[in-house]
């Protein structure tokens, strides 16, 4: 890998590309707005207990995946893996914890050391949501209506939504001895992982990929059955506030979500353009514990990828609204009309129009060519001739005509 290329998994994102993650960011806060959702911008890093204690020190994100280190004072800190841990953390600073209700969104950089692959990056943008202090079904159900809302909105229409339910801590007791006492018999004919996850995280066996183990895992008894009428309701309830909201859903057993802290309802996102195993969003409800606090903080949110969801756009061939031919290029012919220019350049640019301009002196041909490659709409010529006038011609440089104007006129005939 050469000196000057970013380290593998993270990358430059250029002018073009960014202004695809800037306008993916203003329509959700455009949509999330309309929902109630003010914007939250937390560190990048925590003290690293936030994310242990908060994700669980058994997910694998913890355990595997976290930049972590010491600052000067020997403090361990840790690069935000998720947004939702360090959201959390700062709403204690609010009356969640006595239900008074919060509704936040956040985006920006998220770490996690993983092999990168396609659409998988070690630095990425996550786009997410938190709903704190309320617990209700409707609020799990409109937090993915939004999420589906925000998802039409920059052009992904026809997503596979997959929910579950986990339901909390009392129903997991009998359900996971059923799947433990199932896996049990079963085991030596799974993968190593699986071997693992009998010993110290039961449900993380359900989403296993390997062939083999998902030839037995359909056969796992219905750990739903053992989940209280309260949990059972609770799902049923969500599910009904989807049919009336019209979000197309499929409920899918299988689904657990990589992160511990989830309880109720648990929810991916998919495309078919990336594969029913690459998730473009995901989330659910949420009982978060925080250093020092004996009560968790109780939520329902989602995040979602922004690289992956430029992929999907990508493969969908949505390109964003072409702001280039607003551009004015100023073509100055000799020393005086390059000053002239400059000015100019300010006040158009002051009067809100996007200006690039010759500060070269090179020719009218390399400015021309100069002009042409900048996709400018209209180019602005100016010479000794237009200064002594006090005019300049405009190009018009998607039909080719010309047309000589006054300097008074000029503003007028660029917008
Ligand atoms: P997550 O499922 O770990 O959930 O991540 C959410 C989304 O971030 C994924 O669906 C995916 O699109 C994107 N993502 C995750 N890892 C990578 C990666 N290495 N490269 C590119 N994209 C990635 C959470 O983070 C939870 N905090 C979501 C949540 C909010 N739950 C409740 N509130």
């Amino acid at each position: 890998m050469g000196k000057f290329s970013p380290v593998p998994g993270t990358a430059d994102i250029f002018p073009e590309e960014s202004a695809r993650y800037r306008k993916i960011e203003e329509t959700g806060a455009e949509i999330f707005g309309r929902y109630g959702y003010g914007e939250l911008r937390t560190p990048t890093f925590e003290y690293t207990e936030v994310f242990q204690r908060g994700l669980g020190d058994d997910t694998e994100v913890v355990q595997k995946e976290m930049y972590t280190f010491e600052d000067r004072g020997g403090r361990s800190l840790t690069l935000r893996p998720e947004g939702t841990a360090g959201v959390m953390r700062a709403l204690l600073t609010t009356d969640v914890m006595n239900g008074v209700e919060q509704r936040v969104f956040y985006h920006g950089s998220m770490f996690r050391g993983e092999r990168p692959a396609a659409g998988r990056r070690r630095e990425f943008h996550q786009i997410g949501v938190e709903n704190v202090g309320r617990i209700a079904p409707e609020l799990d159900a409109e937090c993915i209506a939004m999420l589906y809302h925000f998802l039409q909105e920059i052009g992904i229409k026809d997503v596979e939504i997959r929910i579950n339910s986990r339901g909390i801590a009392e129903d997991r007791v009998e359900s996971g001895k059923a799947l433990r006492e199932y896996f049990a018999q079963h085991i030596d004919d799974m993968c190593d992982d699986c071997k693992v996850r009998l010993e110290k995280n039961i449900w993380r066996i359900l989403d296993c990929k390997q062939e083999n183990c998902r030839n037995i895992i359909k056969d796992a008894p219905d750990y739903r059955l053992y989940f209280s009428e309260d949990s059972r309701n609770y799902f049923k309830t969500v599910c009904e506030t989807l049919d009336a909201l019209q979000v197309p859903y499929i409920i899918d057993p299988m689904l657990v979500r990589g992160l511990d802290y989830y309880v109720h309802t648990v929810f991916e996102l998919a495309h078919t353009t990336l594969g029913s195993s690459i998730a473009i969003a995901g989330g659910g409800r949420y009982e978060l514990f925080l250093p020092g606090q004996s009560r968790p903080v109780r939520g329902v949110g989602f995040a979602a990828g922004i690289e992956r969801l430029i992929m999907v756009q990508d493969a969908l061939n949505i390109k964003l609204d072409d702001k280039k031919s607003d551009l004015v290029y100023l073509v100055s012919l000799g020393d005086e009309a390059r000053k002239a220019n400059i000015e100019l350049a300010g006040i158009l640019r002051r009067n809100g129009l996007k200006v690039a301009l010759e500060v070269e002196n090179r020719s009218m041909k390399a400015q021309m060519r100069s002009a042409n490659n900048s996709g400018a709409n209209f180019v602005v010529i100016r010479g000794d001739n237009e200064l002594a006038e006090n005019c300049a011609v405009i190009k018009n440089m998607t039909d080719g005509t010309e047309e000589k104007v006054s300097i008074e006129k000029l503003y007028d005939s660029l917008v």
